[in-house]
């Protein structure tokens, strides 16, 4: 049995991974923010129908000891995964963090929060998931990350934290790519844009979409699983789009 450990399972794509990769019979651990894990309704539902299938953890992938914590819980689970999906991200918030039009919007604790997330988590996260995907099989270490953070397709601007961010994610990335080549072999490491989704992430910014554009969750948990199926070590450090089409730096 292959097993995965879904990072962010209580946002929108992060749900619907969680029980993508439940429905293919894969051992799934699932974290969330430890406020969260009594609360979450979905996850709790999930857990009753699938039981020692799954179980879930508490990362903030903000906090170097939460990930280092969580990790030493999952190694007492198993000492191998073949898929970590981060699929933790952040664009804005309840509290004023909003994506910036101009200039003066410009806020320092606002852009450090969006590197903590966006940059430095799946940094963390790599930090401490080497010795569980350092085995002779085929794994994947996914990062979430968004068409917006290619350079060579800015033409709109602004979103200055979250573009940039996803922009020093993917490098992040491909420098994680170069050394697992030399460390860890069987694994790829990729960045994955999830298409256009109906989350929370993107509610405030769906009024002006093209017919067709938004997609359902589930539809692209399913879409980023046939791209992650597909990967092969040349791919790796790479980022692709849910269709499979490779998102250029
Ligand atoms: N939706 C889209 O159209 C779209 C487009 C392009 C890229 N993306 C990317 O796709 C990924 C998933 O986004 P989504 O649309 O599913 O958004 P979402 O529903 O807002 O989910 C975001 C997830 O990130 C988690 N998170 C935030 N800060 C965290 C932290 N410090 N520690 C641990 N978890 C944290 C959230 O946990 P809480 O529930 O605790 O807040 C939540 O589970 C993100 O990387 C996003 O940038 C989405």
């Amino acid at each position: 049995m292959h097993n995965a450990l879904v990072i962010g399972a209580s946002g929108g794509i992060g749900i619907a991974m969680t029980q993508l990769l439940l429905e293919k019979d894969i051992h799934v651990i699932a974290s969330v923010r430890k406020h969260q894990i009594s609360k979450f309704e979905p996850l709790n539902k999930l857990k009753a129908d699938y039981k020692s299938q799954f179980t879930i953890v508490s990362m903030d992938i903000s906090a170097q000891e939460s990930v280092e914590k969580a990790f030493t819980s999952i190694s007492e689970q198993t000492n191998k995964l073949h898929f970590i999906i981060n699929c933790t991200g952040l664009l804005h918030d309840s509290k004023g963090l909003q994506p910036e039009k101009r200039l003066e919007d410009i806020n320092a604790d606002h852009l450090a929060q969006s590197f903590a997330i966006n940059s430095i988590g799946p940094l963390l996260i790599a930090r401490y998931a080497l010795p569980l995907l350092r085995h002779e099989e085929r794994s994947v270490l996914s990062n979430t990350s968004a068409r917006v953070g290619s350079i060579s397709d800015n033409r709109a601007g602004g979103w200055y934290a979250y573009r940039a961010a996803k922009a020093a994610q993917n490098m992040i990335t491909k420098n994680i790519a170069i050394e697992l080549k030399r460390r860890s072999p069987n694994t790829i490491c990729v960045g994955l844009h999830p298409g256009t989704v109906d989350t929370d992430l993107s509610k405030p910014f769906q009024r002006n979409l093209k017919p067709g554009q938004l997609i359902t969750t589930e539809q692209s948990a399913s879409y980023l699983y046939k791209v992650i199926s597909k990967l092969d070590n040349k791919d790796s450090g790479k980022v692709f789009a849910w269709d499979g089409s490779e998102v250029f730096p």
